[in-house]
C-alpha cells in the first residue's frame, strides 16, 4: 500500500518538474541557466554527492523570482546552492530545485560615493578580499581563505581569524521565497555565531559592505599574508567542507576530537584529516555515506568521552542531519 502510494508520489513530482521546465524555459531570460539532473560534487569543495533534479543559474532578479515563484507553486522544495564549501551533498542527490548565483552579474564589487561597498551574493570572498585591497579598503582581510561566496558567507555568518561575516554588513538586500526584495539594515536582523534567520527563509542577493578604514594595499596584503601562513600550517589541502562541527560554548571542537585521538579515523575514503581534527577530508572516492557515518562516529565518542552533543556545522543538503544521526 505505502509503496504504491509513494509511487504515485514520485509520479506526481516528475510530472510537476515537467511542468516546470515546460513553463519556466521559454520564460527565463537567454543568459540564465536550466538543466536537468545537473551533477553537483563538482561544484562542492567536499565533491561528494548526487545530482540536483532541476538546476538554474538566473541572471536577473526578474528570472530568479520566476523560478522561485513557480517552483513555490508547484510544492516543489527549491534550495540555494553558494560557492558549495559548506555543505555535504546526499549521494542520493537532491529532489528539488537548486539555484545558484554563479552569473557574473551577481558578482559585483562596486565602491560607492559614501564609502560603503555593494558586494554580490555571487562574489567569491577571495576576490571580494582582492579587489578591496587593490582599493585600499581595509577590515576585510580575515575572509580572504574562507573559500566561500557573499551570499554562503551572509547565510552562514561565516568566520575565521577572530571576525565573522556580519562584521562588515551594513545591509543586507533579500528576496522572500515569495518572490518580494527587501532592503534589511544589519541592526533588524538575527545574527549569531554561524547563523542568520533571516536568511533561513530569504535568499541574499547582496550586501552594502563598510570597510573599517582604507589604508595602503602593501599593509593590507601583510595582514592578509599571517591569516594565510596561520590557515595553510593549520588546516587540510584535502577536499573538505570546511569545519564540520560547530565549537561548542567555551571550547574548540577541533581540540575535542584530537584529545580523543580521532585523527587519521576513518570510513571509506572519509578520514578524520591529521592536520585539523574539525575537518573530514575526501581521500579520493568518499561518498556522502562515508561522511555521515565518519560524523555518527565522532559525535558517539565526543559524547560518550565527555558528555558534549557536537553539533553539525556543515548542511546536510536537502535534508536534516537529526534524521540521519
Ligand atoms: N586544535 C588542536 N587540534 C586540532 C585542531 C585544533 O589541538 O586538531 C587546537 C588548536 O591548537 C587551537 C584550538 O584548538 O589551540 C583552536 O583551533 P583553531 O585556531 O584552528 O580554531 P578552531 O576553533 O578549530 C575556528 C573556525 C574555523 C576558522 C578557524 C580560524 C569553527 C567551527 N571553526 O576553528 O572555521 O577557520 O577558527 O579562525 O568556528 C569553518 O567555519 O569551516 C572553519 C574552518
Amino acid at each position: 500500500m505505502n509503496a504504491t502510494l509513494n509511487e504515485i508520489g514520485r509520479e506526481q513530482r516528475e510530472a510537476a518538474f515537467h511542468d516546470l521546465i515546460a513553463t519556466v524555459r521559454p520564460r527565463l531570460t537567454a543568459a540564465s541557466k536550466l538543466a536537468e539532473r545537473e551533477v553537483l560534487a563538482p561544484k562542492t569543495t567536499m565533491r561528494v554527492g548526487g545530482p540536483a533534479r532541476v538546476y538554474a543559474e538566473p541572471a536577473t532578479v526578474d528570472d530568479l523570482r520566476h523560478l522561485l515563484l513557480e517552483a513555490n507553486r508547484r510544492g516543489l522544495p527549491v534550495l540555494l546552492l553558494g560557492r558549495g564549501s559548506n555543505l555535504i551533498i546526499p549521494d542520493a542527490g537532491v529532489d528539488g530545485l537548486v539555484l545558484s548565483l554563479a552569473h557574473e552579474s551577481w558578482q559585483k564589487f562596486e565602491p560607492k560615493p559614501d564609502g560603503r561597498i555593494w558586494a554580490g551574493a555571487g562574489l567569491r570572498l577571495k576576490n571580494l578580499c582582492g579587489l578591496a585591497t587593490k582599493a585600499g579598503f581595509k577590515g576585510f582581510e580575515f575572509l580572504e581563505g574562507i573559500p566561500g561566496n557573499v551570499g554562503g558567507a551572509l547565510r552562514m555568518n561565516a568566520g575565521a581569524m577572530g571576525g565573522w561575516m556580519f562584521d562588515v554588513v551594513e545591509e543586507v538586500h533579500l528576496m522572500s521565497f515569495a518572490g518580494e526584495v527587501r532592503v534589511m539594515p544589519k541592526a533588524e536582523m538575527h545574527v549569531d555565531y554561524r547563523h542568520c534567520a533571516e536568511l533561513q527563509a530569504g535568499i541574499a542577493l547582496g550586501a552594502h559592505l563598510k570597510p573599517a578604514a582604507t589604508a595602503g594595499a602593501e599593509d593590507i596584503r601583510r595582514q592578509i599574508d599571517v591569516y594565510q601562513k596561520k590557515r595553510v600550517e593549520s588546516q587540510p589541502r584535502e577536499p573538505s567542507a570546511g569545519c564540520i562541527f560547530k565549537n561548542p560554548p567555551g571550547t574548540s571542537a577541533g581540540r575535542l576530537i584530537d584529545e580523543l585521538g580521532l585523527k587519521g579515523e576513518r570510513v571509506g575514503d572519509a578520514e578524520v584529516s591529521t592536520v585539523h581534527a574539525n575537518f573530514i577530508v575526501n581521500r579520493g572516492h568518499a561518498t556522502s555515506a562515508d561522511i555521515i557515518g565518519l560524523v555518527r562516529q565522532i559525535r558517539a565518542r565526543v559524547k560518550s568521552a565527555r558528555g558534549i552533543d557536537l553539533e553539525p556545522e556543515v548542511l546536510l543538503y536537502g535534508q536534516e542531519w537529526r534524521d540521519v544521526l
